[in-house]
Formats: C-alpha cells, sequence, structure tokens
C-alpha cells in the first residue's frame, strides 16, 4: 500500500467485529512500533499486548473514551528514568504517539481498524497491567476488524494550518 494512501485513508474504528487477531499480525504490528524514530534512539517505549477478555474487560471499565469492545488493545508505556526533566518527559511523549501511529498506518494496510485512546484511568490501567513503577501508560490503541466504515471527519485546509516562512504568511498552494 502507498503510504499517503494509508496516511489519508486510515481512520479511528471505533465499532468492530468478534474476529480475533492472529499473534502474527499483531506482531507485524509491535515491528512497526518498533521500528518508529526515538529521541536519541532512546526506545524507552514498552508495549503491553492485550487479548485475554478478562483484562480486555477491565481495561475498558477503566477508558471511559473507549466505545465497544476491541479485539485487542496495545498499551503503549513510556519506560521513565526516575525524576525526568520535562525535556524527558516531552520525548516519552513524543516517541509513544509516533510509535501509535507506526501501529495504526501497518495496522490499517493489513485490514485491522484501530483508534487511539488518552481517556482511561492511568492508576487502574497500571494496576491492571501490573506496571512497574518507573513504566507509565501513555496511550491506549484499541485494534479489530473494523464493523463501521466512518466518514472522513474534516480537516482544516491547508493555508488554515501552514505558512510559508514566517507563522502568519500564506501558504500558497
Ligand atoms: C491523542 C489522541 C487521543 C484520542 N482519544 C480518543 C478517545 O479517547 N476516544 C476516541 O474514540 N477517539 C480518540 N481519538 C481519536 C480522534 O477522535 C480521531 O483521531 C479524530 O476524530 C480524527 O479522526 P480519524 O482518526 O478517523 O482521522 C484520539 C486521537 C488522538 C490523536
Amino acid at each position: 500500500m502507498d503510504v499517503f494512501d494509508a496516511i489519508k485513508g486510515r481512520r479511528s474504528i471505533r465499532q468492530f467485529t468478534d474476529e480475533p487477531i492472529g499473534k502474527e499480525e499483531l506482531e507485524r504490528l509491535l515491528e512497526a512500533a518498533r521500528w518508529a524514530p526515538s529521541g536519541g534512539n532512546q526506545q524507552n517505549w514498552r508495549f503491553v499486548v492485550v487479548t485475554s477478555p478478562p483484562q480486555r474487560e477491565l481495561i475498558r471499565k477503566f477508558a471511559p473514551g473507549i466505545f465497544a469492545m476491541p479485539a485487542a488493545f496495545i498499551v503503549i508505556c513510556a519506560d521513565k528514568e526516575p525524576d525526568a526533566n520535562p525535556w524527558k518527559e516531552a520525548l516519552y511523549v513524543a516517541d509513544c504517539s509516533i510509535a501509535a501511529q507506526n501501529i495504526m498506518l501497518a495496522a490499517y494496510e493489513i485490514g485491522i481498524g484501530t483508534c487511539v485512546a488518552l481517556s482511561y484511568a492511568k492508576v487502574a490501567v497500571s494496576e491492571i497491567l501490573d506496571l512497574p513503577e518507573n513504566v507509565e501508560p501513555m496511550l491506549v490503541v484499541t485494534l479489530g476488524y473494523p464493523a463501521e466504515d466512518p466518514e472522513p471527519p474534516p480537516r482544516l485546509e491547508l493555508n488554515e494550518i501552514a505558512f510559508m516562512d514566517e507563522y502568519g504568511k500564506e501558504w500558497v498552494s
């Protein structure tokens, strides 16, 4: 699949069929995450793949932003240094977000729907996953075979968000 087609065609999927996702597919998505760029190539991300029904139930219970039950979750966590400074905190967010996008694009290519969620209870999810104290969940990605085909939500026009040379100087297509 053409990369640009994947970028444009991917949608957040919030309704899934009951079909499970195979180990091979899940591993492909983890590989996509593993090859994401990270600040200083530090790769402080950790990925917890959740497929067991009781664990999925628990996570969904503490994630009000996740509406339907997905076949799997990948909880993207940061393995944090003690007393990480604000710059390091920003790196964790950026690295985990970029890894999430790699997962979502790779999933789209093989027909798996995804949605990223930030609205979940960090403490509860940490306990459910038995995360060590230094490991913090940053993003939850839901995964499953799509049971919907949503319209693309509108995007701002380029001339509203892109500028030439200086902020406010019009980008002319
Ligand atoms: C950081 C972040 C947090 C999000 N959190 C949620 C969420 O909690 N629940 C949800 O249903 N969608 C969530 N989304 C998905 C957005 O609503 C979605 O990406 C946006 O509406 C654009 O739609 P598209 O992904 O289909 O292009 C989140 C997206 C991002 C990037």
